[in-house]
């Protein structure tokens, strides 16, 4: 099928495209910079530029016959002042109805098209205590009830416009994915010390593990029975008490004590109530047992289960059009480590301890971190050409660092893996004082490489 991806680039685009991908689906993506988009795909997909107004060009929707409508500004990214609010607001509604006008307009008006999935979320049921919300549950009230309703309103205009197709609108809940979206900035809260229940913890959190979004979405597209409102949320939402309990279990950190109400709305503002309503969302219509991670604690132990006390990590997808055995010698050579370093580290490789790298070899390197001079030496391990190798610190600034190469090869080209897990020196005083701090200059430094990468082995011919 000919799928396309609005929010092809964010945290839940990424997981979906990849997985469509993987079923042989062909991707199209929208996205506002079409120059970037590249380097932050870790699928294959033909990019067309798009802000999210207007009208999307008749090239980019050509034979298109499923759209995963995922677009939208981050809810949580910063305070809700009229200007955000307007951007949360068009940058749903506005583009929603764009996107459908644009098949309507379409030579065949949109006549290909045979299932349209535009997502929601929960916040359409407001704050409802421990009422049980399932998909004939009402609206309730507040900035995000309202931006939701609108959204899914916006949405059935599909109906009208391009009969033919279906309908399907998951309201989603907190997404659990690893080193990524609501657990990602959650980490970083409790290994700074100050992770804890929020106001009295009795508000319900509807959340569901990446793994059921994918497989919620790849449904969707092939069975012509799904239609219409669903709860996409696990079968077990848990209180902010749970919560902060079984994050810091996962995290192992101990909970601080509770933020009260009034602290975070002096804060946050208006936008507390992503924080402070308490939505207890279950499904009637998806059966609990086509959820793979039905609890908190599984989809803790999937995501964090092997974690490391004081450990962080970082993980990063990139697909560039060349297969393994193709970029092998690139990836692998320790004199190209420079060029995909940023500068300002002054990274430069000493010597090996071999003549070509192979399972075992030494590397010694410098570089500067924030201007302080620092050596380092790693060692190679599970050397395994062209798919996958390790470079680990045996002396340098970090207490532990294991970074792990993979090179899978994917739809005609590879699927490029850094996994990165790190621990600081000074045990917890080090994950409490630096953790944030550093784990942030380690993502500038992978965002950095991919953008090198992807600029070096990525397909203009992909971009239109
Ligand atoms: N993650 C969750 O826990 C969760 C829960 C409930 C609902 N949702 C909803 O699900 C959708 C995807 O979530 P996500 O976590 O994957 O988000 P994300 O990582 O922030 O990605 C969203 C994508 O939307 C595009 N975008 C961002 N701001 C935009 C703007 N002002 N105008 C137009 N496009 C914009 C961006 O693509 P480009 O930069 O390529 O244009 C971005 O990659 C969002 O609408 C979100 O509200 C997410």
């Amino acid at each position: 099928m000919k799928v396309l991806l609005t929010g092809g680039t964010g945290f839940v685009g990424n997981e979906v495209g990849r997985k469509l991908s993987e079923q042989g689906h062909d991707l199209v993506v929208l996205t506002r910079n079409v120059e970037t988009a590249g380097a932050r795909l870790s699928y294959p997909a033909k990019v067309f530029q798009w802000s999210g107004k207007g009208r999307v060009s008749a090239q980019a929707l050509e034979g298109v016959e499923a759209v995963v409508n995922l677009m939208g500004e981050g809810i949580a990214d910063a305070p809700w002042t009229e200007k955000r609010k307007k951007n949360l607001r068009d940058s749903r509604v506005q583009s929603t109805h764009d996107l459908i006008r644009s098949f309507e307009d379409l030579e065949d008006s949109g006549e290909k098209l045979k299932v349209f999935v535009s997502f929601s979320a929960v916040g359409f049921y407001g704050d409802r205590a421990d009422d049980v919300l399932t998909e004939t549950s009402s609206q309730g009230e507040g900035f995000l009830a309202e931006l939701c309703a609108e959204w899914e309103e916006t949405a059935r205009e599909v109906l009208e416009k391009i009969p033919q197709a279906r309908l399907v609108i998951p309201r989603l809940g907190v997404v659990l994915g690893e080193c990524h979206g609501f657990l990602d900035r959650l980490e970083r809260v409790f290994r700074s010390g100050v992770g804890g229940k929020l106001g009295d913890g009795e508000q319900f959190l509807s959340w569901i593990h990446i793994q059921d979004v994918v497989n919620f979405v790849s449904d969707s597209l092939s069975h012509q029975d799904m239609e219409g409102i669903f709860n996409l949320c696990a079968p077990h939402p848990v209180t902010n008490k749970e919560l902060t309990k079984a994050l810091a279990k996962a995290f192992q950190v101990k909970a601080f004590a509770p933020v009260p109400k009034f602290v975070l709305k002096a804060v946050y503002g208006e936008m507390s109530e992503a924080l402070l309503f308490s939505q207890r969302v279950v499904s009637e219509k998806r059966n609990p047992k086509s959820f793979q991670f039905q609890t908190l604690e599984s989809a803790l132990e999937d995501l964090y289960g092997d974690l490391k006390k004081n450990e962080a990590r970082l993980l990063t997808h990139l697909w560039v059009p060349q297969k393994p055995e193709d970029i092998w010698d690139f990836f692998s050579s320790e004199t190209n480590l420079e060029e995909i370093t940023p500068k300002n580290l002054n990274f430069k490789v000493l010597g090996k301890s071999t003549e070509a790298i192979e399972e075992g070899t030494l590397i010694d390197y410098k570089l500067k971190i924030h201007g302080v001079p620092a050596k380092w030496k790693t060692r190679i391990r599970d050397w395994d050409p062209p798919h996958e190798f390790v470079d680990e610190q045996l002396s340098g600034p970090y207490k532990r660092w294991v970074h792990h190469h993979g090179l899978k090869p994917f739809r005609g080209g590879t699927l490029l893996t850094d996994r990165v897990r790190f621990q600081l020196p000074l045990g917890s005083m080090g994950r409490m004082g630096g953790f944030a701090f550093v784990r942030q200059d380690v993502e500038k430094i992978f965002s950095y490489r991919s953008q090198v990468v992807w600029k070096k082995f990525g397909s203009k011919t992909q971009n239109s």
